[in-house]
């Protein structure tokens, strides 16, 4: 049965086996890397990823931040996120199982963050426009955002035919969106390439993007 957008069901189930996929953990380090190179993160930022899952993202970024809010839909995701954050002594990262669309001034406040990022999650979220203009919202004037996502892909890049999800993005479309979300889109860059074998049985590249942009300090009227 085709699931929902934004369901937590998919990956509450996968999130025990998440981190034995070798692509999973070799696309993070590269979005990670990335991030750092294009965002020069601080000892001084607050820093939230939405769509953290298991944390292979937040785990590199924690150590050079002040505070990381990890959100997540997926309580399953997030428990495995915790039992990573237990040993390694950080008090850095809180995480919160929330939809970071329906998000209210009492989780979050606005104009608190300094950094802003996500990987491979947009595309798992119907409304694109919203949660950037609620990113828009949360950011500090000055403050980067920094995503990480799919290319507009031929469709075949999920196993689930069934699984909702955007077939990645048009960078100049994303580009957009971001503008009328009050964002200064700077800069994309080619992060990453997926080889796999698609649902169709095609050995397939799907290449990955990061995409950053700043809250101006005087904000743009919409
Ligand atoms: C493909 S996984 C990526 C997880 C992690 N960033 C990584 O690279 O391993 C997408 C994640 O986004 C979460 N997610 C989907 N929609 C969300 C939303 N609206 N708000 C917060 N998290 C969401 C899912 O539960 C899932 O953990």
């Amino acid at each position: 049965m085709a699931e929902k957008w934004n369901s937590p069901d998919k990956f509450n189930r996968e999130a025990s086996q998440w981190d034995e996929n070798p692509q999973r953990r070799a696309v993070a380090l590269e979005v990670a890397k990335a991030i750092i190179a294009a965002t020069t993160p601080k000892l001084t930022m607050h820093a939230l990823e939405f769509g953290c899952g298991t944390g292979l993202v937040t785990m590199e970024i924690a150590p050079l931040v002040k505070t990381l809010s990890a959100v997540d839909t997926s309580r399953e995701m997030l428990s495995v996120l915790q039992e990573k954050i237990k040993p390694s002594g950080s008090t850095t990262i809180e995480t919160t199982c929330t939809d970071l669309l329906s998000t209210s001034e009492s989780d979050f406040h606005e104009n608190s963050f300094d950094l802003i990022y996500s990987s491979m999650t947009l595309h798992h979220i119907d409304d694109t426009a919203g949660v950037l203009i609620r990113i828009s919202k949360l950011l500090s004037p000055g403050g980067m955002l920094a995503l990480a996502d799919l290319d507009l892909e031929d469709g075949l890049f999920h196993d689930d035919p069934l699984e909702k999800v955007h077939h990645g993005f048009d960078r100049a479309e994303l580009a957009d969106l971001l503008k009328a979300a009050g964002l200064q889109p700077l800069a994309f860059e080619t992060i990453y390439t997926f080889n796999k074998t698609n649902r169709s049985g095609a050995n397939a590249a799907y290449p990955v993007f990061l995409v950053t942009a700043r809250k101006p300090i005087v904000s743009i009227t919409l």
